[in-house]
């Protein structure tokens, strides 16, 4: 059994070790092409990330972020299945691999990971970079081309980053079907963006018609409350900043918030939270607040104050994302598939 290496500080040593063969500049003007792109036309015909330049920039510049995205909304998903343990990985769109160490670093032991991207300099990167983490050593990258022919072999879970901004809206439907057919579970992580939302619903949707149940992070696998337009549901996750940031865009600060909006739904018994933290929380003196979202569909504001005790506590170490109540050994309730 591999244990988990520390993937956040194995990642960044391995990026940084890319960075130091790409003079600065070349990096930072490939970093600003790739964000040019992102900000262009997508979907496009051809893959975005089309050289070594390309998938070094985004490695460096965006992995870090992708994999702390993934790797929260893995660990809400484990939360609510807490039996599960994939022992088949397949990442789609899975480009670098961000996905995979995420995976690596939510579950310790070894599983068969495969990595699907039609982006080849993409998956040599994803390749090189995987040697620096025991948990990849045997994972397969193949070029594979999301479409109406995608068909995935059979698997536990399905992960898919970031991908789906980068799909017409039938190839996002053929995606979200092959993974339903093929896998367990699947987790999906979108820019915490209006549009990034709005896609993880259209993808929760048809995971759920298809007989998935959501585990996390809605309570509920019932429509979603929020009204589109008005709000989206995201969540934020903290990453270390790299030199390489610093570089492009400026600012001292050592860390960035990644915001993301995710949905984690499985064909096996979960435990979802009893109520989401769909917000920052406000502290005051003597209280918390806490805007949840609840297993009756609503979104509700609750205020917790110090004659609460224990639980006062607990709000005050309670984080946007987390489950409220926090869980305890047992689940509150467990839903059947
Ligand atoms: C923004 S990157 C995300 C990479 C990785 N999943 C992550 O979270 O860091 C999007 C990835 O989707 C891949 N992609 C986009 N359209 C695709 C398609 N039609 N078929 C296969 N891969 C595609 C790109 O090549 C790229 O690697």
């Amino acid at each position: 059994m591999n244990a988990p290496v520390s993937p956040p500080d194995t990642l960044r040593t391995a990026l940084a070790a890319l960075l130091d063969g790409l003079p600065p500049k070349q990096a930072g003007r490939a970093v600003e092409r790739l964000v040019g792109h992102y900000r262009g036309a997508t979907p496009t015909d051809v893959p975005i990330l089309r050289d070594r330049a390309d998938v070094v920039a985004y490695a460096a510049y965006r992995m870090p972020a992708t994999f702390e995205a993934v790797r929260a909304a893995l660990g809400e998903f484990a939360a609510a299945v807490p039996d599960f343990v994939p022992g088949r990985h397949t990442d789609v769109g899975g480009g670098t691999g961000a996905a995979s160490w995420a995976v690596a670093a939510t579950w310790s032991g070894g599983r068969d990971v495969t990595v699907l991207d039609w982006a080849e300099p993409a998956l040599a990167l994803g390749r090189e970079l995987a040697a620096a983490n025991p948990a990849l050593e045997q994972a397969s990258w193949r070029r594979e081309r999301i479409g109406p022919a995608l068909a995935l072999d059979d698997t536990d879970l399905v992960t898919v980053s970031y991908v789906l901004n980068e799909l017409t809206e039938a190839d996002r439907a053929s995606l979200v079907d092959a993974a339903a057919s093929a896998a367990r579970s699947v987790v999906i992580v979108e820019a915490g963006t209006p549009a990034g939302y709005a896609r993880v619903i259209e993808a929760r949707d048809r995971l759920i018609a298809a007989g998935f149940r959501v585990a996390a992070p809605c309570p509920h696998s019932a429509a979603c409350p929020i009204v589109p337009g008005e709000d989206w549901c995201h969540f934020s996750a903290r990453v270390s900043r790299s030199s390489l940031h610093r570089q492009v865009k400026g600012g001292s600060l050592p860390y960035e918030d990644e915001k993301f909006s995710y949905v984690a739904a499985t064909r096996l018994p979960a435990a979802p939270a009893p109520s989401r933290v769909v917000r920052r929380l406000q502290i005051r003196k003597g209280q918390v607040l806490l805007d949840l979202c609840e297993p009756d569909e609503q979104l509700r504001r609750t205020t917790v104050t110090k004659r609460h005790g224990d639980l006062y506590r607990a709000a005050r170490d309670t984080e946007w994302g987390d489950p409220w109540p926090p869980y305890t050994q047992e689940p509150p309730y467990t839903q059947k598939p």
